[in-house]
C-alpha cells in the first residue's frame, strides 16, 4: 500500500492520472487530498473503472479492470496469418479492449493479400509523388498538325476511362481489406491517388486545345466491367495489374516515344513510372500467393479464359484508339508516314504480348500456357 498525495488537485483536473499510475504497480493505494469534491469523485471514479473503494480513500485494483481480457493485435512489425475481425481498426500491435465492434473485413488472410515488398513500394510511391501543376510543362510549345491533336484527345479520352477502372477496382478491395495489413492498405491507397493524378493530367491534356473529348465505346466499357465485377482480389489484381497495367506500361512508353509535344511526352513518362509500381505489387503479392496456394494458378488461367469468352461478342479496342495511335506515331497524313505509324502500332501489340508472357512466366506459368493466355487477353489492353 502506498499513499497517493493529490494535494488540492481534483480528479476532474487530472488527479486520476496519479492514481492510475500508482495502481499500475500497486494492488492497493491510499488517496490523500484536500479537493472539495474528492469524497464524491473518488468512489464514482472507482465504479467507472472497476476498482474497489473503501473508507479512508483506500482503492484496491479491481477484478473488473476493463483491460482484463484485452488482446494485442499482433505485433507492430509483423503481420499475422489471419487477422481476427475483433481487432477491427486497431493499430497493429495495439492492446485491444474486449468487446470492440467486429467489422466486415473479409480480406483478412495474409496469403490472399500480402507482399513483403509492399512497405518498400509504398515508401517509393510516397517519395515519387509528383505535382501535376509543376511536373508537366503545360506551356511548352506544340506545333503538330491539328489532326494529330485530335488523335491525342482520343487517346487521352481512352486513357481516362481505363484509369478510372484502375482507380475504382483496387479502391473497392481497399474497403474490404483488414487494416492489420497496413502496408498493403497504404500501398493500395497511394495507388488510387496515383490513378487520380493520371485522370487529372490526361483530362487536362485532352482539353488543352479542344473543348470536347473523344469517344467511349460499349466494347471498351464491357472489358472494364469484367474487371469491375470481379469479386476475388487475386483475380481482379491479376487481370488489372499484371495483364492490364502491364500492357499499359508498353502503351505509355509508346505515347512517350511518339508524343509530338513535351507536355504529352512528360505526362506519359510520369504515369508509366507510377504504373511500374502497380505492376510490381501485383506480381509480388500474386507470386507469393501462387507459392502458397497451388490451385491459384489454374484459377487465374480460367479467369482469363472466362473473360475472353465474355468479351468475344465485343469489338475490343476502340478502332478510333487504334487509328489515333497510328496517327500519333505517323505524325502526319503522308502515306509513307502512315505506313511507319501503322507498323509501330503493330510492334506495340507485339511488345505488349511479350511483356504479358514475361510476367506470366514470373508467376510460374510454362511458356506454352503463357503464350496462349497472353493471346486471350482483352483487345482493349486494360
Ligand atoms: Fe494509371
Ligand atoms: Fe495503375
Amino acid at each position: 500500500m502506498i499513499d497517493v498525495e493529490l494535494g488540492d488537485l481534483g480528479l476532474d483536473e487530472g488527479g486520476h492520472l496519479l492514481i492510475k499510475r500508482a495502481l499500475a504497480s500497486n494492488a492497493s493505494v491510499r488517496v490523500v487530498g484536500s479537493a472539495i469534491t474528492l469524497a464524491i469523485d473518488l468512489p464514482a471514479w472507482c465504479r467507472a473503472t472497476g476498482h474497489a473503494f473503501a473508507d479512508g480513500g483506500i482503492i484496491t485494483r479491481g477484478p473488473h479492470d476493463r483491460w482484463r481480457g484485452a488482446e494485442r493485435a499482433g505485433t507492430v512489425d509483423v503481420a499475422v496469418d489471419h487477422a481476427p475481425a475483433r481487432w477491427g481498426l486497431a493499430a497493429r500491435g495495439a492492446l485491444v479492449e474486449a468487446g470492440a465492434p467486429e467489422l466486415d473485413l473479409p480480406l483478412a488472410a495474409k496469403a490472399d493479400v500480402w507482399a513483403d515488398e509492399a512497405a518498400r513500394l509504398y515508401a517509393q510511391a510516397a517519395a515519387a509523388q509528383w505535382d501535376p501543376a509543376t511536373a508537366i510543362p503545360w506551356d511548352a510549345p506544340a506545333d503538330h498538325p491539328i489532326e494529330v491533336e485530335d488523335a491525342i484527345v482520343q487517346i487521352m479520352t481512352y486513357l481516362i476511362e481505363n484509369e478510372t477502372a484502375a482507380l475504382l477496382v483496387p479502391a473497392r478491395f481497399l474497403g474490404r481489406l483488414h487494416p492489420h495489413f497496413r502496408e498493403v492498405m497504404q500501398l493500395l491507397a497511394i495507388q488510387a491517388a496515383d490513378e487520380a493524378r493520371h485522370i487529372e493530367v490526361f483530362t487536362r491534356r485532352a482539353r488543352m486545345r479542344r473543348t470536347e473529348l473523344g469517344l467511349s465505346t460499349a466494347g471498351g466499357q464491357a472489358s472494364l466491367a469484367t474487371l469491375f465485377d470481379e469479386p476475388e482480389f487475386a483475380i481482379a489484381s491479376f487481370l488489372l495489374s499484371v495483364l492490364g497495367e502491364g500492357s499499359f506500361l508498353s502503351l505509355l512508353w509508346f505515347i512517350r516515344d511518339h508524343a509530338p509535344d513535351p507536355c504529352t511526352r512528360e505526362l506519359a513518362r510520369l504515369a508509366a513510372q507510377d504504373e511500374a509500381r502497380h505492376v510490381a505489387f501485383g506480381l509480388a503479392h500474386l507470386g507469393r500467393h501462387v507459392a502458397e496456394d497451388p490451385t491459384l494458378r489454374g484459377r487465374l488461367a480460367a479467369a482469363i479464359e472466362r473473360r475472353h469468352a465474355a468479351l468475344a461478342h465485343t469489338s475490343g479496342l476502340n478502332a478510333e484508339v487504334f487509328d489515333a495511335l497510328v496517327l500519333l506515331a505517323a505524325g502526319s497524313w503522308e502515306p509513307a508516314a502512315l505506313r511507319t505509324g501503322h507498323a509501330a502500332v503493330v510492334a506495340l501489340a507485339g511488345e505488349m504480348d511479350t511483356g504479358r508472357r514475361t510476367r506470366l512466366l514470373r508467376l510460374g506459368f510454362d511458356p506454352g500456357a503463357a503464350a496462349a493466355l497472353s493471346a486471350l487477353h482483352t483487345r482493349n489492353f486494360m
